[in-house]
């Protein structure tokens, strides 16, 4: 049979997705909206062969039952009306641990290669409505560029599609790593726990305004606009994270994604803007940071990020993306 390689970029929001109305299909909450980042790449290599008795799946060198990816090849055997199993190879160029959405990119990948290689076709919104169903931010790793998942009523209905393409803005986005440790709540936890929080209501609420002021100032290359919307989104997210009750984890305080090394980093930006350096800031289910800017002041963040550096964590380190394409098959 067929073997399929393809690559894809993590999602990074900036209008973010967080609570879902159904967790099995991952139909979110809310609309969101994003860009691929071109300084991280996932590359997943699929066959499928009849004469296997189970899948053998090695993700970054590590072979194992990896369940959510064999879930996935379950969906995909489905819709081919294929059973071979699959021997799958990924590897991320970052650290799966790094805090950097490794899933957007390992889902987006891995439903590309095993479609094809299972002899599917599949136009880009089917496969990012398939993406989705692996995990929800992967449908906004598919389109190229800037994308905004529409969260839709059911499963045909949610998917990302773009908004912008990648050469339309050069945007700027540099990604602290400020801890490389596996967090201790995962995204699908921080999900489920949303609706607890007093905030969550409030945040919906306000949604449909910062989708709406994202995507403009996105089209209208509005960086001042943008900053502003993308920051005080981040902020929200984790105003009801850090308000959600864990369901069996009384002893938290709420769920508190941040580390000294992030609080390091939110002054710093102030610090940055106050004295005239146009850079904002945006914050994933993770410690780590990924400032924004635009081409013309990256230098300038560069040298005082190098600087800043030592004080925010003895392994903290960075890499810089530009808005990059969506997934595609190596060799196409
Ligand atoms: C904070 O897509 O990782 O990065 O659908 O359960 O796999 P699952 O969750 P996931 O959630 C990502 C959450 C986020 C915000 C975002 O990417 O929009």
């Amino acid at each position: 049979m067929q073997t399929v390689t393809a690559i894809a970029h993590p999602s990074l929001a900036f209008v973010k997705y967080w609570g879902k109305v159904d967790h099995t299909l991952n139909i979110p909450a809310n609309g969101s909206i994003s860009v691929n980042l071109s300084g991280a790449t996932t590359t997943t290599t699929v066959t499928f062969d009849a004469a296997l008795n189970v899948d053998h799946i090695t993700i970054n060198g590590a072979p194992g039952e990896h369940l959510r990816v064999a879930g996935h090849l379950d969906r995909v055997r489905r819709m081919a009306g294929i059973d071979a199993r699959a021997v799958v190879e990924s590897r991320n160029d970052f650290p799966a641990s790094a805090g950097i959405a490794s899933s957007s990119s390992a889902f987006a990948a891995l439903s590309l290669a095993a479609s094809r290689a299972a002899g599917l076709n599949l136009d880009e919104r089917a496969l990012s409505i398939l993406a989705r169903s692996g995990s929800g931010s992967a449908c906004r790793s598919i389109p190229d560029g800037f994308a905004e998942w529409l969260p839709g009523a059911d499963h045909a209905s949610s998917y990302a599609r773009q908004i912008a393409p990648p050469d339309h803005w050069d945007l700027r986005v540099i990604s602290v790593v400020v801890e490389t440790g596996a967090k201790a709540i995962s995204s699908s936890d921080g999900h489920r726990a949303a609706a607890t929080s007093p905030l969550f209501q409030a945040r919906l609420a306000a949604l449909p305004h910062a989708l709406e002021t994202v995507r403009c100032a996105i089209l209208a290359r509005d960086f001042a606009a943008f900053g502003a919307a993308a920051e005080a989104e981040a902020l929200s997210m984790h105003a009801v994270a850090l308000t959600s009750r864990v369901e069996g984890c009384d002893w938290m305080t709420g769920i508190c994604y941040w580390q000294p090394g992030t609080v390091r980093m939110l002054k710093a930006v102030e610090d940055w803007r106050r004295g005239g350096l146009p850079v904002y800031l945006t914050i994933d289910a993770g410690p780590n940071v990924h400032l924004l800017c635009e081409a013309q002041c990256q230098a300038a963040l560069e040298a005082e990020l190098d600087a800043l550096l030592p004080e925010v964590g003895a392994d903290a380190h960075y890499f810089v993306s530009k808005p990059a394409p969506g997934a595609r098959v190596v060799g196409d």
